[in-house]
């Protein structure tokens, strides 16, 4: 199984950004763990502060992949063009976030991705990730 992770922008900066909301621990660190948990899985990782970049690669894994798991940070609050780039693959989409969007402003408690993914998980931390990958395991 083919599972490509996804981050957008500012994640390249978790162990470091507003840890009181993001935690302590770099997203590499957690990836680590996270492929020695799932040794029969193929885990991918890709992270771009740029729209185009994550649609770019969106497209590229999209009709060949098991599964994406993205979180597209703020881009989730605005962006169509992912929205349109997720409706238009075949691979399923789960949209995660490590906080708790919708205890957070009001700004964060819409998503124009949710619509167009298989499933919304946030609130776990960088377990939000995991749970995302195991969505992928459910029969
Ligand atoms: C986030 C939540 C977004 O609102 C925010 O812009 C992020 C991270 C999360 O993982 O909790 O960059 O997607």
């Amino acid at each position: 199984m083919n599972i490509q992770i996804i981050n957008g922008p500012n994640l390249n900066l978790l162990g470091v950004r507003e840890k009181s909301i993001y935690g302590n621990t770099d997203f590499e660190s957690y990836l680590t763990d996270l492929k020695q948990h799932y040794t029969d899985i193929n885990i991918t990782y890709y992270q771009s502060n740029v729209e185009g970049e994550i649609i770019n690669k969106l497209h590229e894994v999209g009709f060949t992949y098991d599964g994406i798991v993205l979180n597209a940070g703020a881009y989730t609050h605005t962006s169509i063009a992912i929205a349109d780039a997720i409706a238009a693959i075949n691979t399923p989409v789960i949209e995660v976030h490590i906080s708790n969007v919708h205890k957070r402003e009001e700004f964060r408690h819409k998503s124009m991705l949710a619509a167009s993914c298989r499933g919304v998980i946030a609130g776990f931390g960088l377990h939000s990730y995991r749970l995302g990958v195991e969505s992928f395991l459910l029969k």
